[in-house]
């Protein structure tokens, strides 16, 4: 087994905002890694954004900037991201960074001199929107199978990676994958090369694909038709397929390819035992990855990397989807939910939780902010935080506020069995009684099941709720304090378990829970966790809950409770406080409440209210106007196919990055207005604030964009 773990994701679009789908193979990623970690592994971790392509360089066009400009710019959405979410990647990689396409170049070059990669007149169906030709047969009623949008019959040269070559070598790679407890080591020899996909219902998925005859990858487009990618070093009229360029980008990485070593703000691969970075890191790879990208991942990456002489992925991981009501989130169906409001909201912990634990890995989940709200309450505000406030507040009022020793004595049975449970769970060693399906740590956390990882954390936890009532500490206290001392010791080793074990989900919370309990040395590698290590005497900390407990309002009902209070647009913002604020204990409810009411207008018709379009749309982008103080750009989608831009008097209240990718409410239906000599179409919902500044409103949920407002 080697000790090294690399890890990455997908390089995501920058022409989409990062919503739950994104961020969800990041977080995972992130946690996988600090598991890897915590079990004594060296690791490296990288994520980045994919840059070429035709929807780049079209939404560059469209708006009136050069794509890489607007990439510059994009980026950043994903860059930013990841700090906020308690994601800690060493390297962030762009696919427009120089040393990406010399990697790139290099690569093309090398299969073109060796005949990989030849020249073909070539007819079939072209996808715009997927950026790639379709063969009759692949086609659903005449149209792209990934998009379901019209393909157009196009008959040009092109040129073709030789991809059928390596069709059985890669099928007998991914069949030696399925075979159970595989050393992590990759075979330097084609013949005992191994590509574990996982869960392996997905490698037979893959196998089934394999069965059909594999045709030739066609890795060119014509400028003509594409300018914004990598030139072809042999043909300046073409530049490379978008996936050709962006699966190199887990090479170029870790220096593969004669990479130079990534920019400023990264931690560069590291050279280990005489090794360069890249045969150190390289092929020890997992690739976390979403389960409409796995052909690209596991049949066009492990050839291209065969034809290179280069040593295929070890293992990749394809994980499901997040659905809103059963339909996957995407930007097109304007069902995306912002993961940095859900953060904004709960706090990146909770947020990280949810997703690690309520989606079991490698299938689909529903995603709803009232599950998110129902496990923070259940499992991290009354079984974790409760737990840790009740011990720390005993030892504060029985102990002088330390960590009482333990006195030499048998346990209840009890407290007995969850010792035995925490110890085995990390040790995985003890023979256990009645532990039911649990597993050790290292074998979930390693084999990417964290959700069952924090499963069976959290039994601990409510092993050691159940000690705390069974032995009754705060009973025995009075009369033997010595059996009081012995629960409180233990269940507070048990925390320092538990905190531990939590710790790739929770990195924040598990660190203050180990200075409250008086565990000064932070977290350490499984291997050097041995229950009866705290030590008796030190002082623990109290503190504010560590999990507040929210209360769940369903947009529904807040909107129906706020309506008969102050009229239609303060209704509706308040509701939003009252829904946001309530369990956050933050300002937002409250400052609601204190705006003074203005008086109500006389009462008109509702057919005055109905000539008004009122829409749903997207915010794209939004920046200042220069010499503007209140003035903000938008470009909103309100579904019409081509975006609006409307002019807004909000920049007092709100950042142009805050705006990004929420959606607004919009009066459709003014006629065009010039401000400041630009044009506004159409004119945005706001609340005025206590001092008359204006508030954008935005749904309790996201709509399609262009959804009527009534
Ligand atoms: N740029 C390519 C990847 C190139 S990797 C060499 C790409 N980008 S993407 O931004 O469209 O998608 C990135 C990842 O997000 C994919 O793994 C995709 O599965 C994931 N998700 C997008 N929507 C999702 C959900 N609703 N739920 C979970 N993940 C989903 O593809």
């Amino acid at each position: 087994m080697t000790d090294r773990f690399y890890v990455t994701t997908p390089i995501y679009y920058v022409n989409d905002r990062p919503h739950i789908g994104h961020a969800y193979c990041t977080v995972l990623a992130d946690a996988a890694r600090r598991y890897q970690a915590l079990c004594g592994r060296r690791t490296y971790f990288v994520t980045g954004t994919d840059e070429h392509g035709q929807k780049v360089e079209q939404a560059a066009h469209k708006r009136g900037i050069d794509p890489q400009t607007h990439v510059d710019e994009l980026h950043a959405a994903f860059k930013n991201l990841w700090p906020e979410l308690g994601c800690d990647p060493d390297q962030f990689i762009r696919t427009t960074e120089p040393r990406h396409k010399a990697v790139v170049q290099r690569a093309l070059q090398q299969l073109w001199d060796a005949g990989l990669i030849v020249a073909r007149e070539f007819e079939g169906w072209y996808s715009t929107a997927a950026e790639r030709f379709w063969t009759e047969k692949e086609l659903v009623d005449g149209k792209c199978p990934d998009t379901g949008l019209p393909v157009v019959r196009l008959k040009e040269k092109n040129y073709f990676f030789l991809m059928s070559r390596y069709q059985q070598r890669l099928i007998a790679a991914i069949e030696r994958g399925l075979q159970p407890r595989l050393p992590m080591e990759q075979s330097a020899d084609p013949e005992r090369e191994v590509l574990e996909i996982v869960p392996p219902g997905r490698a037979n998925e893959v196998l089934g694909f394999l069965r059909q005859p594999l045709q030739d990858l066609c890795i060119s487009r014509p400028k003509e038709r594409l300018k914004w990618g990598i030139e072809l070093p042999f043909d300046n009229d073409y530049v490379t397929y978008v996936w050709f360029d962006a699966l190199l980008n887990y090479v170029t990485a870790v220096g593969g390819l004669g990479a130079d070593p990534p920019g400023a703000g990264n931690r560069a691969a590291p050279a280990q035992d005489g090794r360069t970075p890249f045969e150190t890191w390289w092929p020890s790879v997992t690739h976390f990855l979403g389960k409409d990208i796995l052909t690209t991942h596991a049949v066009y990456w492990p050839t291209m990397l065969m034809a290179l002489g280069l040593p295929i992925p070890r293992r990749m991981l394809a994980t499901g989807w997040w659905l809103i009501d059963d339909t996957k989130m995407s930007k097109s169906l304007g069902n995306v939910v912002s993961p940095l409001s859900l953060k904004d909201k709960y706090g990146s912990e909770v947020l990280r939780y949810f997703l690690l634990r309520e989606m079991p890995v490698g299938q689909d989940a529903n995603f709803s902010e009232e599950a998110l709200v129902r496990r923070n309450n259940s499992d991290l505000a009354n079984d974790l935080g409760n737990l840790v406030q009740r011990v720390i507040a005993l030892c504060v009022k029985n102990f002088d506020g330390k960590v009482p020793p333990p006195p030499d004595r048998r346990p209840s049975a009890a407290l007995g069995e969850a010792i035995a449970y925490g110890t085995w769970l990390v040790n995985g060693t003890l023979p256990l009684q009645g532990s039911g399906m649990a597993q050790p740590i290292v074998e979930t956390a390693l084999q990417f099941k964290l959700h069952r990882t924090l499963a069976d954390t959290m039994q601990l936890v409510q092993h050691l709720n159940g000690v705390l009532t069974s032995d009754a500490p705060f009973k025995t206290v009075r009369e033997d304090k010595d059996a009081a001392a012995l629960t409180l010791y233990h269940v507070l080793e048990g925390i320092r378990f538990a905190a531990h074990l939590l710790s790739p989900a929770l990195p924040v919370a598990s660190l203050e829970i180990l200075r409250r309990i008086g565990w000064a040395h932070g977290v350490k590698p499984l291997a050097g966790l041995r229950w009866g290590d705290l030590e008796g005497g030190q002082s623990v900390v109290e503190g504010p809950p560590l999990f507040p407990k929210f209360e769940w309002i369903a947009p529904a009902a807040s909107a129906a409770a706020a309506a008969p209070g102050a009229g239609a647009g303060a209704g509706a913002g308040a509701g939003a406080g009252a829904g946001a604020g309530a369990g956050a204990g933050a300002g937002a409810g409250t400052g609601a409440e204190a705006a003074p009411a203005a008086p109500m207008l006389p009462d008109v018709d509702i057919s005055v209210f109905s000539q008004a379009d009122l829409r749903v749309g997207l915010v794209l982008s939004a920046e200042p106007i220069p010499k503007s103080k209140k003035l903000l750009k938008l470009q909103i989608d309100l579904g019409e196919g081509q975006p609006r831009q409307i002019l807004s008097g909000i920049a007092e209240t709100v950042a142009p990055a805050d705006l990004l990718g929420k959606q607004v409410l919009v009066i459709a239906n003014l006629p065009p207005r010039l401000m400041m000599g630009l044009e506004s179409r159409g004119m945005l919902l706001v609340a005025a604030d206590a001092e008359g500044k204006r508030v954008p409103l935005h749904p309790a949920r996201a709509v399609p964009n262009g959804s009527g407002v009534n």
